[in-house]
């Protein structure tokens, strides 16, 4: 677990249910998200990540548009409440088959939404370069 969760409700977190796990989420101002258990020593910064803007943003679709879990009879990506697990326990270091790389999963998520947002002109979006994800020391 290496998100470093930003509020003192963060330390209760991981002894409650999932139910009650995600209405403490609701509340978590920011996420850092380094996994360097994955990536080793991380070539870029830690990503700044707030996940309750992200919630508010998407209420109605839900957050099946960033969370999803594999069914393997079906072969194909479900979403299920409480179920909402760190991307890595499926996404590794390198692609394997059709299950993309952590790194890929991470760009293929934030950077196509946030361009695709701009894109359709719906509204405020998310950075799209390099450096505004993973800030300089100082920015
Ligand atoms: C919208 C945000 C976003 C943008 C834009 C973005 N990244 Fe990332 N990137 C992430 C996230 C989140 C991770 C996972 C970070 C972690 O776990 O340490 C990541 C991981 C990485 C990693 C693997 C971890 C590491 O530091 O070694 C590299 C390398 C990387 N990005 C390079 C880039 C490069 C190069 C660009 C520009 C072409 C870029 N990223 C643009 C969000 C972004
Ligand atoms: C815009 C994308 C997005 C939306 C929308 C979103 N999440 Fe997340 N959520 C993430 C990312 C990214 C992480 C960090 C996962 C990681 O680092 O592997 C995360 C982490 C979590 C975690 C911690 C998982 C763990 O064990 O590490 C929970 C629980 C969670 N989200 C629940 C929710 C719930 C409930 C909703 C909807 C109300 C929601 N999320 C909406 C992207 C999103
Ligand atoms: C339970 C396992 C599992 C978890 C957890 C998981 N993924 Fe995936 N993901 C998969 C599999 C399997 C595929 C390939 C599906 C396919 O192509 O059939 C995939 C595909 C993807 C893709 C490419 C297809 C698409 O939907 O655009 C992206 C991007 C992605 N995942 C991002 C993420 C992010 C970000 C997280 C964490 C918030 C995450 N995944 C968590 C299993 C998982
Ligand atoms: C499904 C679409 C979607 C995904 C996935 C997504 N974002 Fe965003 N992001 C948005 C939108 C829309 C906004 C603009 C929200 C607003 O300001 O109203 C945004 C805004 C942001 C902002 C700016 C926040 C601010 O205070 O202005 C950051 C930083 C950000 N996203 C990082 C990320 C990172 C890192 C990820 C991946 C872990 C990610 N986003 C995944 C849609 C997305």
């Amino acid at each position: 677990m290496r998100i470093k969760l930003f509020w003192i409700t963060g330390i209760c977190f991981f002894a409650l249910s999932a139910a009650g796990m995600n209405t403490v989420l609701a509340e978590e101002k920011l996420f850092i998200i380094s996994n360097d258990d994955v990536f080793g020593t991380l070539k870029r910064s830690a990503v700044e990540f707030p996940h309750n803007l992200h919630m508010e943003v998407f209420a109605e679709e839900e957050c099946g548009v960033c969370h999803h879990s594999y069914d393997e009879t079906s072969g194909s990506l479900t979403y299920e409440a409480g179920d909402e697990i760190s991307c890595k326990e499926c996404h590794a270091m390198e692609k394997k088959g059709n299950i993309p790389a952590l790194r890929e999963a991470y760009h293929g998520s934030c950077t196509v939404c946030h361009r695709n947002t701009i894109k359709e002109k719906a509204g405020k979006s998310g950075p799209t370069t390099c450096g505004e994800c993973h800030k300089k020391k100082g920015d």
